[in-house]
């Protein structure tokens, strides 16, 4: 059945669990996802960005979640859209059997300055009124997404050393986060705890901690009824760079945050996980390596289907990893 986000992670709050919150831009991510939760009975996150609506048509997404809801009437699914840029592109995100929205009032507050906080408390709030009303949850976002390593923010990633940010300015004030979940009244509030979006996040293996553990905890101590949402979550798994690379494949090498990392979080408030990178390197993977294996192919389900396995087993783990396994 469908559930919102709040129902979902208040549970998930009770028994102590997270919930990865894959993204999904087609029918093979959607029914590998659902595959992986039914085989553990998991409650399951399904988000879509807005580039994904612009992929799949939002009128295909919705009958897409219906269809997996009918298919898998025993999993409570949450679907969820990621990073709404705009009040009206939560509105229309609602209208199509979305349960959740997150309206991401940072994405034009990484200067931080009052007239950026007063957008996004403004913005967020418009948004929480009206979702509210519909039994729709909202989630929202204080901080800038950056690599604690590079200084680098996700706005800023790539354009060389100059305008780098302070480990300060790189992570979410608790104190801010307190005044930004009242007056909003969100329902799940995403940090920036030293995470970064995308495949290259620290270039060494992390020794000891990559995130600031000590935020993540400051900010459940003061606000223990707020479900906690990590963006940039994705493990970056080597074995995926692997396959990807040696079947033609340039993955830079890189490093992702330790699965022992979120776990972590997780005793601190952390309910939702945000994983993209990861779906997109298991699927990629299987299809380099059919592809090149067996160039006379050109049947799309002979490449299709092992990446719909890989990535059902990428979504099993993290399901076993975040304690989300055996909660549906
Ligand atoms: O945070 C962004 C997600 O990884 C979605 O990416 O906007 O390319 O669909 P996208
Ligand atoms: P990754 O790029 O680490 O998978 O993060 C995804 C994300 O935060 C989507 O909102
Ligand atoms: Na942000
Ligand atoms: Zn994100």
């Amino acid at each position: 059945a469908r559930i919102t986000l709040r129902q979902l992670l208040d549970h998930a709050a009770e028994k102590c669990y997270g919930v990865p919150a894959f993204n999904i831009n087609n029918m093979e991510q959607a029914l590998a996802i659902m595959q992986a939760a039914d085989s553990l009975d998991a409650p399951a996150i399904m988000q879509a960005s807005r580039g994904a609506r612009a992929y799949a048509n939002d009128i295909m997404l919705k009958h897409m979640m219906d269809a997996v809801v009918e298919i898998y009437p025993h999993i409570p699914v949450c679907v969820h859209l990621d990073h709404g840029n705009e009040p009206s592109s939560c509105m229309t995100a609602i209208q199509s059997g979305f349960t959740s929205v997150m309206m991401d009032g940072s994405l034009k507050a990484d200067a931080k300055t009052p007239a950026d906080w007063d957008y996004n408390v403004g913005v967020t709030k418009q948004v929480t009124e009206m979702a509210h009303l519909g039994g729709v949850s909202v989630e929202g976002e204080l901080g800038v997404l950056g690599s604690l390593e590079t200084g680098m923010s996700e706005a800023e990633d790539g354009h060389g050393a100059e305008g780098k940010l302070s480990q300060d300015q790189l992570l979410t004030n608790p104190d801010e986060a307190v005044k930004f979940v009242r007056e909003t009244r969100v329902d799940a509030l995403a940090i920036a705890m030293g995470a970064s979006h995308g495949a290259y996040k620290f270039s060494r293996k992390p020794d000891g901690s990559v995130l600031a553990m000590n935020v993540i905890e400051q900010i459940h101590e003061k606000l223990p009824n707020i479900h906690l949402v990590m963006h940039g979550s994705s493990s970056v798994p080597v074995e995926l760079q692997e396959i990807i690379n040696q079947y033609g494949g340039q993955m830079k090498p890189t490093w992702g945050v330790p699965v022992e990392e979120i776990q972590r979080g997780i005793k601190n408030g952390v309910r939702k996980i945000n994983i993209d990178t990861d779906v997109r390197m298991a699927m990629t993977g299987q299809v380099r390596r059919v592809l090149q294996e067996d160039p006379s192919e050109f049947d799309p389900r002979k490449y299709l289907k092992p990446a719909m396995v890989a990535l059902t087993k990428l979504c099993k783990e993290r399901f076993e990893q975040f304690g989300t396994a055996g909660k549906a």
